[in-house]
């Protein structure tokens, strides 16, 4: 059985193992950008931009960003399909833990083809696959992300992901469900403006959140423990951030902010990804993270 499927040999040259991977392998599922395209406006970020972005340089973008994920984590791929150009947003793929794959349920309709591609990929990569129903709207890691201890679960709504959704996921993992409200339509993704740190640390940007969703972050991330990003570096994708051990890969940031994250101890790869965001996504939005008990079946 394939579990994996590689992209295009010759063209997408197979991540090369790095001496910074991490004890623990992470793995993350990517698709290759050979059908990315903005054909469609579903967020702000797509207004103005369709039909207007560069395959070519889409392909070096993630290749570059492909590379800098190889260096510390291993890499499974999903094969594009036509008509769901933003298949290459993996993370909107669904949100996975202890093998079990909860399936996104997509707010848009142009996005709901994707839904059975990336079901028959996740079901034959051996993870157990749950589904919500149609009414209750949810896009996966885009919108859910685990605490790096495990213990609670933040997850969105507002633009995209519906709160009826929320008891999904706390069923599916029998996990407390922190829901966080978003208010800016431009951070229509939680993974746009919110990004929990392997260090214990937050990136966040507080603006995109009501006033009720920000307590809920300070008050569990202590003052010293929060990176609030300033609008100009959230509007660059600085919170869609890839955090594997002390590395973080992002789409290019200011000056300040790099220095901030070393000052704290991280090594930051920056990856220009503005093909990507006339799409309205970046990093982490390119990649899914996979774990649990089906990850020997998947590399
Ligand atoms: N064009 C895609 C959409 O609007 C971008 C998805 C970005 N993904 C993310 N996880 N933030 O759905």
């Amino acid at each position: 059985m394939s579990t994996s499927v590689n992209p295009s040999p010759g063209h997408f040259t197979t991540p090369v193992l790095a001496l910074d991977r991490a004890s623990v392998p992470v793995t993350f599922l990517m698709c290759p950008p050979k059908l990315y395209d903005v054909t469609y406006v579903i967020n702000p970020w797509m207004a103005g931009h369709v039909h207007d972005s560069s395959r070519v340089v889409a392909t070096q973008q993630w290749q570059h960003l492909c590379d800098a994920v190889a260096r510390v984590a291993e890499i499974v791929f999903v094969e594009p399909q036509p008509g769901s150009p933003d298949m290459v947003f993996t993370a909107n793929a669904g949100l996975e833990h202890d093998g079990i794959v909860l399936l996104s349920n997509f707010f848009h309709k142009e996005r709901q083809g994707e839904e059975q591609h990336f079901y028959r990929w996740f079901d034959e990569a051996g993870y157990t696959v749950l589904t919500v129903p149609r009414e209750t709207p949810f896009e996966g890691e885009g919108d859910a992300l685990f605490a790096v201890d495990g213990s609670r679960l933040w997850a969105a709504y507002g633009p995209r992901t519906q709160r009826s959704s929320h008891h999904f996921l706390s069923e599916a993992w029998k996990i407390e469900v922190v829901p966080l409200h978003l208010v800016d339509p431009r951070f229509y993704h939680l993974d746009t403006c919110f990004a929990p740190l392997e260090d214990g640390s937050v990136m966040y940007y507080p603006q995109a959140f009501d006033r009720a969703s920000r307590e809920r972050i300070e008050g569990y991330y202590a003052a010293t423990k929060r990176i609030a990003v300033a609008e100009e570096d959230a509007l660059r994708f600085a919170c869609n951030v890839i955090n594997i051990g002390s590395t973080v890969i992002l789409n290019e940031i200011s000056r300040e902010l790099r220095t901030e994250l070393i000052a704290r101890g991280f090594h930051v790869v920056e990856v220009a990804l503005s093909e990507f965001l006339k799409a309205g996504g970046a990093a982490k939005c390119l990649v899914m993270r996979l774990g649990g008990s089906a990850q020997q079946t998947t590399h």
